[in-house]
């Protein structure tokens, strides 16, 4: 792990409410798949190419995640993220901070995470509201036909944000003055065709794992995907990310962007991420521990401590990143 990431995790378990900070840090299940996802990295080694001169890698495949409720963590909340993030955000439906409130502070593109919602009038409504807000996509999260189980919150009793925090996106919306419940529930290909003809934005979908989704997902027209189990926060049984990740790539064929997110805690693992065919690699709880523990800084020190590992990654590498690069350690 990037030595800045670590001593930023630190600070944040160490500030933060213990409730809060298990509900950012636990997974669902027995925590196996939160587990693995870490571990998938270090099963992999690259092999570096020489005598190449200077060649010119990728920019900073480096984007954020969507996770909920950054109020938690820090005051300033999203606004911290948005203020440092210069990379693209994708912005949690639960924000503890309204979308265009995210938007109007961000540093670079935001993209408006969606949780299908089953009254097809909000998801309407929290589409037009991204669009308002000028997000540049939509992503769809797909992995939730039902909550994830999270065992540490069960046991803290934790279900509701504290007295003075909401999900602000989730106001005022079709048939429900105030807030109104995130829901999840399961959709179909049908829906996600009816968000493409909703909007003109490109709708990414996030929480693929098979790669016949992901063929699916070319062939309704979805801009790009995320390969991501959601930090190992929903089923327990799944693959690590990372170990999800050339299948997919093979059977979306470049067609369409594949980002993967889950573990990756450093330069090289996002180098493996890129080697294995992702075109970029996304970040959650980094961000958090980050804001936790330093708000906008925090997060400005956990971006700027990958791009700098990543570059060096690649320089090492001979600025080229490619599967053949990548083996299994004995
Ligand atoms: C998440 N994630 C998530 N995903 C999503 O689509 N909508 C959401 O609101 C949230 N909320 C959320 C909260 C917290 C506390 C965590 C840790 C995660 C999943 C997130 O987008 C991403 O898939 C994982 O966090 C990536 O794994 P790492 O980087 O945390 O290991």
């Amino acid at each position: 792990m990037n030595p800045v990431l670590a001593e930023l995790h630190e600070k944040a378990r160490a500030v933060l409410d213990p409730v809060h900070y298990d509900f950012f840090a636990g997974g669902a299940g027995d925590e196996v798949v939160l587990a693995e996802n870490e571990a998938a990295f270090r099963r992999l080694a690259l092999l570096p190419r020489v005598l190449r001169g200077e060649e010119n890698g990728p920019e900073f495949p480096v984007l954020i995640s969507p996770t909920a409720f950054h109020k938690l963590a820090h005051p300033d909340g999203e606004l911290a993220t948005a203020r440092a993030a210069g990379t693209v955000l994708v912005s949690s439906m639960a924000s503890t901070v309204p979308i265009a409130d995210v938007v109007a502070a961000a540093t670079g593109p935001v993209w408006f995470q969606l949780y299908l919602q089953p009254d097809p009038e909000v998801t309407e409504e929290l589409i037009r509201r991204a669009e308002r807000a000028g997000c540049a996509a939509l992503v769809v999260t797909v992995d939730s036909p039902v909550f994830g189980r999270h065992r540490r919150d069960l046991a803290h009793g934790f279900h509701d944000l504290p007295a003075g925090l909401a999900a602000e996106n989730m106001r005022d919306l079709p048939g429900t003055p105030g807030l109104r419940r995130i829901e999840m529930a399961p959709f179909t290909w049908a829906d996600i065709d009816r968000v493409r003809d909703l909007t003109s934005l490109p709708v990414w979908l996030k929480g693929v794992l098979h790669p016949d989704d992901a063929v699916l997902a070319v062939e309704h027209g979805v801009a790009g995907i995320f390969v991501s189990n959601h930090g190992g926060r929903q089923l327990d049984v799944v693959p690590a990310a990372l170990d999800a990740l050339p299948a997919v790539v093979d059977a979306v064929g470049g067609r369409i962007p594949v980002v993967l997110d889950g573990g990756v805690r450093s330069g090289a693992d996002i180098a493996l991420a890129l080697a294995l065919g992702a075109s970029a690699a996304g970040i959650g709880r980094p961000v958090l521990w980050g804001l936790a523990a330093d708000g906008e800084a925090g997060v400005r020190k956990v971006l700027d401590a990958l791009r700098d590992e990543f570059e060096h990654v690649l320089a090492l590498c001979g600025g080229q990143l490619s599967r053949d690069m990548v083996v299994v350690r004995c």
